[in-house]
């Protein structure tokens, strides 16, 4: 059986501080909660993160995640980050993909790969993002769409390599909109994904694949979304912002 994930994606939100409070208040909230099943991740700007995670080791519950990151180990790319210097600190996850990152930073699947593959080389685990926009939805070539994301950043990579990633599902048209995939949409995409995992790496890979949605999970739609057959956890934005609203979906 997979396990649950509920990561926390604060994007480009909240002060060192305001970050810092934000884990004291999570654990607060999951102290006496068994999370044999689940994995909790927060992923804060990447300043934040060795503070942050002085906090979280206090408690041991919650895990460190990253936004992004370069490809390369070190080297003259100014303002940028590198998987080693992740590992370092002790983050454990790291985003790829995101759909900001595609839109606004331009970056595309063949990055993407090459990104992964650094993140792997690392012992980090990538948390690869893909999903549509409104007008791919709407135009009915979402499942090509999302097919090319997975194949072109993800399929390059040996099956002990791809066993060690998790894709999230992210509709774009549901991101910050308040407009979530229904369960029956999002369940028919993770189903899809799966199928493709289990056409190229064989059952057991794919059974064991993490599949996350992200786009406007909330407390309140939260359970119906995680006890789809295909969705293993989501990925949040905006709800992960409140330690009430974060709680209330890793308890959903
Ligand atoms: P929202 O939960 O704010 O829609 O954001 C989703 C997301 O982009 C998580 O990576």
């Amino acid at each position: 059986m997979r396990n649950k994930i509920i990561a926390g994606n604060w994007k480009m939100y909240t002060t060192v501080e305001e970050g810092v409070a934000l884990v004291k208040a999570l654990d607060a909230g999951l102290a006496g909660n068994d999370l044999a099943n689940k994995t909790v991740i927060v992923i804060p700007p990447a300043l934040h993160i060795v503070s942050v995670l002085a906090e979280a080791k206090k408690a041991g519950k919650v895990h460190l995640g990253a936004q992004n990151c370069h490809y390369e180990k070190e080297g003259a790319f100014t303002g940028e980050i590198s998987p080693r210097m992740l590992k370092d600190v002790g983050v454990e996850y790291v985003v790829l993909g995101h759909s900001e990152r595609r839109q606004y930073f331009k970056e595309d699947n063949g990055l993407l790969a090459v990104k992964t593959g650094a993140v792997l080389a690392e012992n980090l685990i990538p948390i690869y993002c893909c999903g549509e926009t409104l007008e791919q939805r709407e135009s009915g070539k979402y499942k090509e769409v999302v097919q090319q994301q997975i194949e072109e950043g993800l399929f390059g990579l040996s099956a002990e390599n791809i066993s060690k990633v998790i894709v999230a599902y992210e509709p774009v048209w549901a991101i910050g909109t308040g407009k979530t995939a229904s369960p029956e949409q999002a369940q028919e995409m993770h189903h899809f994904i799966r199928s493709l995992f289990a056409t190229k790496y064989g059952q057991d890979i794919a059974a064991n694949l993490h599949i996350l949605y992200g786009g406007s999970v909330k407390p309140n739609n939260a359970k119906e979304l995680f006890s789809q057959p295909d969705i293993d956890g989501g990925l949040v934005g905006g709800a992960a912002l409140k330690a009430e609203d974060f709680l209330g979906i890793i308890n959903a």
